[in-house]
Protein backbone atom coordinates (compact mmCIF):
# COMPACT_ATOMS: atom_id res chain seq x y z
CA UNK A 1 0.00 0.00 0.00
CA UNK A 2 2.56 2.81 0.72
CA UNK A 3 4.71 1.06 -2.04
CA UNK A 4 1.95 2.06 -4.51
CA UNK A 5 1.23 5.46 -2.74
CA UNK A 6 5.13 6.32 -3.20
CA UNK A 7 5.31 5.36 -6.43
CA UNK A 8 1.80 6.73 -7.53
CA UNK A 9 3.02 10.18 -5.84
CA UNK A 10 6.05 10.16 -7.76
CA UNK A 11 4.27 9.63 -11.18
CA UNK A 12 2.18 12.16 -10.52
CA UNK A 13 5.48 14.19 -9.37
CA UNK A 14 6.91 13.24 -12.79
CA UNK A 15 4.00 14.03 -14.42
CA UNK A 16 3.76 17.29 -13.45
CA UNK A 17 7.19 18.07 -14.08
CA UNK A 18 6.56 17.26 -17.76
CA UNK A 19 4.33 18.71 -18.44
CA UNK A 20 5.97 21.95 -16.71
CA UNK A 21 9.18 21.70 -18.62
CA UNK A 22 6.96 20.57 -21.64
CA UNK A 23 4.36 23.76 -22.09
CA UNK A 24 7.50 26.26 -21.50
CA UNK A 25 9.16 24.26 -24.67
CA UNK A 26 6.06 24.40 -26.55
CA UNK A 27 6.06 28.58 -25.88
CA UNK A 28 9.15 28.80 -27.32
CA UNK A 29 8.13 26.65 -30.05
CA UNK A 30 5.08 27.88 -30.52
CA UNK A 31 6.44 31.95 -30.34
CA UNK A 32 8.97 31.09 -32.82
CA UNK A 33 6.28 30.32 -35.92
CA UNK A 34 7.18 32.46 -38.68
CA UNK A 35 5.72 35.71 -39.48
CA UNK A 36 5.36 38.82 -41.84
CA UNK A 37 4.99 42.29 -41.57
CA UNK A 38 2.04 42.20 -43.86
CA UNK A 39 3.91 42.20 -46.83
CA UNK A 40 7.22 40.88 -47.73
CA UNK A 41 8.86 37.32 -47.25
CA UNK A 42 8.05 35.15 -44.47
CA UNK A 43 10.67 36.01 -41.33
CA UNK A 44 12.11 33.09 -39.47
CA UNK A 45 15.43 32.47 -38.14
CA UNK A 46 17.89 34.14 -37.83
CA UNK A 47 15.92 36.83 -38.42
CA UNK A 48 12.73 38.06 -35.97
CA UNK A 49 10.31 41.41 -36.01
CA UNK A 50 10.79 43.14 -33.05
CA UNK A 51 7.44 43.00 -31.43
CA UNK A 52 6.17 40.03 -33.24
CA UNK A 53 8.52 37.39 -32.26
CA UNK A 54 10.33 37.11 -29.36
CA UNK A 55 14.51 37.84 -29.69
CA UNK A 56 15.54 34.47 -28.89
CA UNK A 57 13.96 33.23 -32.45
CA UNK A 58 16.59 35.14 -34.20
CA UNK A 59 20.56 35.19 -33.70
CA UNK A 60 21.37 38.48 -32.40
CA UNK A 61 21.78 41.70 -34.48
CA UNK A 62 18.91 40.45 -37.20
CA UNK A 63 16.03 42.00 -35.79
CA UNK A 64 14.01 43.86 -38.11
CA UNK A 65 10.54 45.97 -37.93
CA UNK A 66 7.52 46.33 -40.14
CA UNK A 67 7.03 49.51 -41.03
CA UNK A 68 3.73 50.29 -43.53
CA UNK A 69 3.58 46.73 -43.48
CA UNK A 70 7.04 45.92 -44.79
CA UNK A 71 9.58 44.49 -43.18
CA UNK A 72 12.75 47.27 -42.66
CA UNK A 73 16.67 46.09 -41.99
CA UNK A 74 18.10 48.80 -40.03
CA UNK A 75 21.71 49.03 -40.84
CA UNK A 76 23.91 52.08 -39.65
CA UNK A 77 22.57 55.33 -40.97
CA UNK A 78 20.40 53.85 -43.40
CA UNK A 79 16.70 51.53 -43.45
CA UNK A 80 15.89 49.07 -45.86
CA UNK A 81 13.24 47.22 -47.13
CA UNK A 82 13.88 43.19 -46.72
CA UNK A 83 11.97 42.17 -50.38
CA UNK A 84 13.21 38.58 -50.00
CA UNK A 85 15.36 36.09 -47.95
CA UNK A 86 16.83 32.94 -49.34
CA UNK A 87 17.63 31.04 -46.51
CA UNK A 88 18.59 28.05 -48.27
CA UNK A 89 21.30 29.96 -49.63
CA UNK A 90 21.85 32.48 -46.57
CA UNK A 91 21.27 35.29 -48.60
CA UNK A 92 18.55 38.55 -48.84
CA UNK A 93 17.26 41.39 -51.49
CA UNK A 94 17.15 44.65 -50.03
CA UNK A 95 16.37 48.04 -51.21
CA UNK A 96 16.73 51.49 -49.71
CA UNK A 97 13.62 52.45 -47.93
CA UNK A 98 14.02 55.71 -49.36
CA UNK A 99 11.97 55.06 -52.73
CA UNK A 100 9.26 54.03 -50.48
CA UNK A 101 8.64 58.14 -49.91
CA UNK A 102 6.23 59.30 -52.07
CA UNK A 103 5.83 62.85 -51.27
CA UNK A 104 9.32 64.32 -50.73
CA UNK A 105 13.04 63.57 -52.60
CA UNK A 106 14.90 60.42 -51.79
CA UNK A 107 18.23 61.74 -52.39
CA UNK A 108 18.45 63.15 -49.26
CA UNK A 109 17.34 60.33 -47.23
CA UNK A 110 20.63 58.58 -48.54
CA UNK A 111 23.71 58.07 -46.77
CA UNK A 112 26.83 56.29 -46.64
CA UNK A 113 26.30 52.86 -45.08
CA UNK A 114 28.30 50.32 -43.51
CA UNK A 115 27.54 47.12 -42.99
CA UNK A 116 28.23 45.78 -39.55
CA UNK A 117 31.62 43.70 -39.90
CA UNK A 118 31.00 40.09 -39.71
CA UNK A 119 27.62 39.55 -40.38
CA UNK A 120 26.86 40.72 -43.83
CA UNK A 121 28.69 41.41 -46.56
CA UNK A 122 27.65 42.07 -50.23
CA UNK A 123 27.06 39.48 -52.58
CA UNK A 124 26.64 41.83 -55.58
CA UNK A 125 28.33 45.17 -55.05
CA UNK A 126 28.62 48.04 -57.59
CA UNK A 127 29.17 51.52 -55.56
CA UNK A 128 26.71 54.32 -56.98
CA UNK A 129 28.26 57.67 -55.90
CA UNK A 130 25.14 60.10 -55.68
CA UNK A 131 26.11 64.17 -56.01
CA UNK A 132 24.65 66.92 -54.92
CA UNK A 133 25.06 70.50 -54.01
CA UNK A 134 27.09 70.92 -57.34
CA UNK A 135 27.72 74.03 -58.18
CA UNK A 136 26.73 75.39 -61.22
CA UNK A 137 27.23 75.63 -64.39
CA UNK A 138 27.62 71.89 -64.69
CA UNK A 139 30.08 71.13 -67.77
CA UNK A 140 28.38 69.38 -70.36
CA UNK A 141 30.22 65.94 -69.91
CA UNK A 142 28.37 65.75 -66.12
CA UNK A 143 24.93 67.07 -67.12
CA UNK A 144 24.42 63.98 -68.75
CA UNK A 145 24.81 61.99 -65.26
CA UNK A 146 21.84 64.43 -64.18
CA UNK A 147 19.36 62.27 -62.41
CA UNK A 148 16.00 62.85 -60.08
CA UNK A 149 14.36 61.45 -57.45
CA UNK A 150 10.46 62.89 -56.64
CA UNK A 151 11.33 66.62 -56.43
CA UNK A 152 15.45 66.54 -56.37
CA UNK A 153 18.55 65.93 -58.39
CA UNK A 154 22.12 64.60 -57.96
CA UNK A 155 24.57 63.00 -60.39
CA UNK A 156 24.83 60.09 -60.71
CA UNK A 157 28.02 57.91 -61.21
CA UNK A 158 29.33 54.29 -61.00
CA UNK A 159 32.39 53.89 -59.03
CA UNK A 160 34.62 53.09 -62.09
CA UNK A 161 33.52 56.32 -63.93
CA UNK A 162 36.50 58.55 -65.48
CA UNK A 163 34.65 61.25 -64.56
CA UNK A 164 33.88 60.74 -61.23
CA UNK A 165 37.25 63.14 -60.24
CA UNK A 166 35.09 66.03 -62.17
CA UNK A 167 31.94 65.35 -60.27
CA UNK A 168 33.73 65.40 -56.94
CA UNK A 169 35.76 68.41 -57.72
CA UNK A 170 32.28 70.19 -58.68
CA UNK A 171 29.47 68.90 -56.04
CA UNK A 172 29.90 68.85 -52.11
CA UNK A 173 28.15 66.38 -50.78
CA UNK A 174 29.11 62.85 -52.11
CA UNK A 175 26.69 59.40 -50.84
CA UNK A 176 27.99 56.20 -52.03
CA UNK A 177 24.85 53.59 -52.68
CA UNK A 178 24.91 49.93 -52.85
CA UNK A 179 23.53 48.99 -56.35
CA UNK A 180 23.08 45.36 -58.05
CA UNK A 181 26.67 44.55 -59.34
CA UNK A 182 25.54 45.23 -63.16
CA UNK A 183 27.23 47.66 -65.63
CA UNK A 184 29.49 49.57 -64.02
CA UNK A 185 29.79 51.66 -66.13
CA UNK A 186 27.17 54.35 -68.33
CA UNK A 187 24.99 56.49 -66.90
CA UNK A 188 21.46 55.70 -64.80
CA UNK A 189 18.47 56.61 -66.71
CA UNK A 190 16.02 56.27 -63.82
CA UNK A 191 17.58 56.27 -60.68
CA UNK A 192 14.35 54.76 -58.45
CA UNK A 193 14.58 52.23 -60.55
CA UNK A 194 18.10 51.51 -60.12
CA UNK A 195 17.70 51.92 -56.19
CA UNK A 196 14.37 49.95 -56.38
CA UNK A 197 16.19 46.60 -58.09
CA UNK A 198 18.51 46.67 -54.85
CA UNK A 199 21.58 44.55 -53.75
CA UNK A 200 22.23 41.15 -52.32
CA UNK A 201 23.83 40.40 -49.00
CA UNK A 202 25.14 36.92 -47.25
CA UNK A 203 25.36 36.36 -43.73
CA UNK A 204 26.84 33.19 -41.88
CA UNK A 205 25.15 32.15 -38.40
CA UNK A 206 24.06 28.68 -37.49
CA UNK A 207 22.51 26.45 -40.26
CA UNK A 208 19.14 25.90 -39.26
CA UNK A 209 18.43 23.01 -42.22
CA UNK A 210 19.20 19.87 -39.38
CA UNK A 211 17.01 21.48 -37.02
CA UNK A 212 14.24 22.73 -39.53
CA UNK A 213 14.54 19.12 -40.97
CA UNK A 214 13.87 17.37 -37.72
CA UNK A 215 10.74 19.57 -37.10
CA UNK A 216 12.14 22.24 -35.33
CA UNK A 217 12.25 25.89 -35.56
CA UNK A 218 15.21 27.45 -35.05
CA UNK A 219 16.96 29.85 -32.03
CA UNK A 220 19.53 31.56 -30.15
CA UNK A 221 20.32 31.10 -26.20
CA UNK A 222 21.61 35.14 -25.49
CA UNK A 223 22.11 33.69 -22.45
CA UNK A 224 24.53 31.19 -22.62
CA UNK A 225 25.07 32.90 -26.37
CA UNK A 226 24.82 29.34 -28.09
CA UNK A 227 22.13 28.43 -30.73
CA UNK A 228 18.93 26.49 -30.11
CA UNK A 229 16.74 24.25 -31.39
CA UNK A 230 13.42 24.51 -30.08
CA UNK A 231 10.95 21.48 -30.43
CA UNK A 232 7.67 20.75 -29.72
CA UNK A 233 9.13 18.37 -26.34
CA UNK A 234 11.95 21.00 -25.27
CA UNK A 235 15.14 22.67 -26.63
CA UNK A 236 17.68 20.84 -27.90
CA UNK A 237 20.96 21.84 -28.82
CA UNK A 238 21.53 20.95 -32.68
CA UNK A 239 17.97 19.52 -33.63
CA UNK A 240 15.03 17.37 -32.40
CA UNK A 241 15.45 13.90 -31.02
CA UNK A 242 12.57 11.84 -29.57
CA UNK A 243 11.94 13.16 -25.60
CA UNK A 244 13.37 9.29 -24.10
CA UNK A 245 11.62 10.42 -20.87
CA UNK A 246 8.52 11.33 -22.19
CA UNK A 247 8.68 7.71 -23.89
CA UNK A 248 9.28 6.11 -20.75
CA UNK A 249 6.34 7.20 -18.67
CA UNK A 250 4.05 6.27 -21.73
CA UNK A 251 5.10 2.86 -21.84
CA UNK A 252 5.60 2.60 -18.34
CA UNK A 253 1.64 3.43 -18.22
C1 LIG B 1 20.39 29.57 -54.05
O1 LIG B 1 20.77 28.21 -53.96
C2 LIG B 1 20.18 27.40 -54.93
C3 LIG B 1 20.57 25.98 -54.66
O2 LIG B 1 21.54 25.83 -53.70
C4 LIG B 1 20.63 27.87 -56.32
O3 LIG B 1 20.02 27.09 -57.31
C5 LIG B 1 20.23 29.32 -56.51
O4 LIG B 1 20.72 29.82 -57.73
C6 LIG B 1 20.78 30.16 -55.39
N1 LIG B 1 20.28 31.51 -55.54
C7 LIG B 1 21.04 32.58 -55.39
C8 LIG B 1 20.36 33.90 -55.56
O5 LIG B 1 22.21 32.51 -55.11
C1 LIG C 1 18.72 68.07 -63.42
O1 LIG C 1 17.40 67.62 -63.64
C2 LIG C 1 16.42 68.26 -62.82
C3 LIG C 1 15.09 67.60 -63.08
O2 LIG C 1 15.10 66.80 -64.18
C4 LIG C 1 16.39 69.74 -63.08
O3 LIG C 1 15.47 70.38 -62.26
C5 LIG C 1 17.77 70.31 -62.81
O4 LIG C 1 17.84 71.68 -63.12
C6 LIG C 1 18.83 69.58 -63.62
N1 LIG C 1 20.13 70.03 -63.22
C7 LIG C 1 21.02 70.51 -64.07
C8 LIG C 1 22.31 70.99 -63.48
O5 LIG C 1 20.80 70.52 -65.25
C1 LIG D 1 30.60 58.70 -48.44
O1 LIG D 1 31.58 57.76 -48.83
C2 LIG D 1 32.41 58.22 -49.90
C3 LIG D 1 33.30 57.07 -50.30
O2 LIG D 1 33.86 56.46 -49.22
C4 LIG D 1 33.18 59.43 -49.44
O3 LIG D 1 34.00 59.90 -50.50
C5 LIG D 1 32.19 60.51 -49.03
O4 LIG D 1 32.88 61.64 -48.54
C6 LIG D 1 31.26 60.00 -47.97
N1 LIG D 1 30.24 60.99 -47.73
C7 LIG D 1 29.91 61.42 -46.52
C8 LIG D 1 28.86 62.46 -46.42
O5 LIG D 1 30.47 60.98 -45.52
C1 LIG E 1 32.16 50.54 -70.38
O1 LIG E 1 31.30 50.75 -71.48
C2 LIG E 1 31.96 50.72 -72.72
C3 LIG E 1 30.95 51.09 -73.81
O2 LIG E 1 29.65 50.72 -73.46
C4 LIG E 1 32.56 49.33 -72.93
O3 LIG E 1 33.24 49.25 -74.17
C5 LIG E 1 33.52 49.04 -71.79
O4 LIG E 1 34.02 47.72 -71.90
C6 LIG E 1 32.84 49.19 -70.45
N1 LIG E 1 33.80 49.05 -69.36
C7 LIG E 1 33.55 48.32 -68.27
C8 LIG E 1 34.62 48.30 -67.21
O5 LIG E 1 32.52 47.69 -68.11
C1 LIG F 1 29.35 35.62 -48.25
O1 LIG F 1 29.68 34.73 -49.29
C2 LIG F 1 31.07 34.72 -49.63
C3 LIG F 1 31.26 33.84 -50.85
O2 LIG F 1 30.53 32.65 -50.74
C4 LIG F 1 31.87 34.23 -48.44
O3 LIG F 1 33.24 34.22 -48.73
C5 LIG F 1 31.61 35.16 -47.27
O4 LIG F 1 32.26 34.68 -46.13
C6 LIG F 1 30.11 35.27 -46.99
N1 LIG F 1 29.94 36.28 -45.97
C7 LIG F 1 29.21 36.07 -44.89
C8 LIG F 1 29.10 37.19 -43.91
O5 LIG F 1 28.66 35.01 -44.70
Amino acid sequence: MSTFLISSSLYAFFLILLSQASSGARYQYKSCIPKNCGSGPSISFPFYIQGLQESYCGYPGFVLTCEDSFPILKLPENNFVVEEILYENRSLRLYHAAVLRSEDSCIPRIRNTTLPASQFDYVSFTGLHLFSDCRQPLPNELLTYNVSCKNDWALALFDKDDNLKNAMEKCDRNIVAPVEGYGNNGTVNNLEEVLRRGFVLNWSTSDCSACENSGGRCGFDGTAYHFKCFCPDRPHSNCCVPGKLFLLVISDN
